[in-house]
């Protein structure tokens, strides 16, 4: 990554793109002096200012009326931020971020631009009570499970957009209504949206585990795996609609691509945080997969993958997700009480 600054010719039209903009590395605004510094480097994105079409998508989506309180959990810049308290009015606006110096910034920032919404450093997983209830929270971070305090956070028929974080990263961003009882239900949004994973109370690496570190682990097992021949291709993983199902589907278990030198092509491989291992090549008998570990990570895919097609290859809003009072986590298909709807497993947060 190279850090671009106001002096350089492309600052202006690289802001002006339609891209998301990472703007931290690491958790630490030191990093990208650094940068400045020393040239391109690597580093993990902790913070960014998001896509322009994924926000205006997410605005949308929330169906806003002038009377709304709403509380965005991730100011990142403050720019979504703006645009909140631009249309509904700073006293309508609560935005909360974990990080103190991104908001020391983004209060700056707004300040500068002549907006005063209620801004604060606070773990977005506790909502913010101080200035609860809310008509809509809305999520810019992404997050393993819905937090409770949310939901009892928000007016009944009020809406919770965010992005459920998953390891096979199928950007699902899910819109809840929530009830009199304060469960919440609702389909995923037909859009891709993904964000970066939460930190705070739960680390970083416990959200979203390294798959780089896993692949390198999988690469040294001395178990070469079983080899089986396959019918499921790459192209069925990244396909428009398969991948949300099978994110929901198959817990803890990340797509990664990579060539080994060897190799005369791409592979496309799944990591689970066990150890276990798959990926897919063509050998001169056709397809196979060859699969190591506890799990059959392959297999799983290849079952899920049934599954769907006998579901009638259900589309990304067909998908949806009730949260009970208590946390249960339900998927269901076409409505929320069919026949086709599993839960997810609950996240012990002292792992
Ligand atoms: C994609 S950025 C947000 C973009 C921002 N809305 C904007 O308009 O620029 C995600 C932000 O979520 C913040 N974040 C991560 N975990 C959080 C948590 N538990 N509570 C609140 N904010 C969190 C990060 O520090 C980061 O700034």
């Amino acid at each position: 990554m190279r850090a671009v600054g106001a002096p350089d010719d492309d600052w202006l039209d690289s802001a002006y793109q339609d891209l998301t903009l990472i703007t931290q590395l690491d958790g630490d605004d030191s990093r990208w002096a650094q940068l400045r510094a020393s040239g391109p480097g690597a580093g993990r994105p902790t913070s960014s200012s998001t896509q322009p079409l994924l926000m205006a998508w997410m605005l949308e989506a929330l169906n806003f009326q002038p009377s709304h309180r709403v509380l965005e959990i991730g100011t990142g810049t403050g720019y979504n931020a703006a645009l909140l308290t631009h249309c509904f009015g700073a006293a309508h606006v609560t935005t909360v971020d974990v990080d103190e110096s991104l908001v020391q910034r983004a209060r700056c920032a707004l300040d500068a631009a002549g907006y005063h919404p209620s801004v604060h450093t606070h773990d977005g997983t506790r909502g913010f009570p101080a200035n609860a209830p809310y008509d809509r929270i809305i999520a810019t971070c992404s997050f393993p499970r819905v937090p409770l305090a949310w939901l009892t956070q928000t007016t009944p028929g009020g809406l919770i957009l965010c992005h459920l974080y998953t390891d096979f990263d199928a950007g699902g961003l899910v819109l809840l209504t929530v009830a009199d009882d304060h469960s919440a239900s609702g389909p995923f949004l037909p859009e891709y949206g993904a964000f970066m994973p939460c930190r705070g109370s739960v680390a970083l690496d416990t959200v979203a585990p390294d798959t780089l570190a896993l692949l390198r682990q999988a690469l040294r097992d001395p178990d070469d795996g079983d080899t089986t021949p396959t019918r499921l291709t790459a192209n069925d993983l990244t396909g428009e609609y398969f991948p949300l199902f099978a994110a929901l589907r198959l817990t803890d278990t990340a797509l990664h691509w990579f060539q080994p030198e060897a190799a005369p092509a791409m592979q496309t491989w799944l990591l689970g945080r066990d150890g276990s291992w798959a990926y897919q090549t063509y050998t001169d008998d056709g397809l196979v997969s060859v699969q190591g570990g506890r799990r059959r990570l392959w297999t799983e895919m290849e079952y899920a993958h049934d599954e769907w097609i006998a579901a009638g290859s259900p589309q990304r809003h067909q998908i949806g997700l009730t949260v009970t009072p208590d946390g249960t986590h339900h998927i269901w298909i076409d409505a929320p009480h069919s026949s086709r709807s599993w839960s997810l497993a609950a996240i012990d947060e002292d792992d």
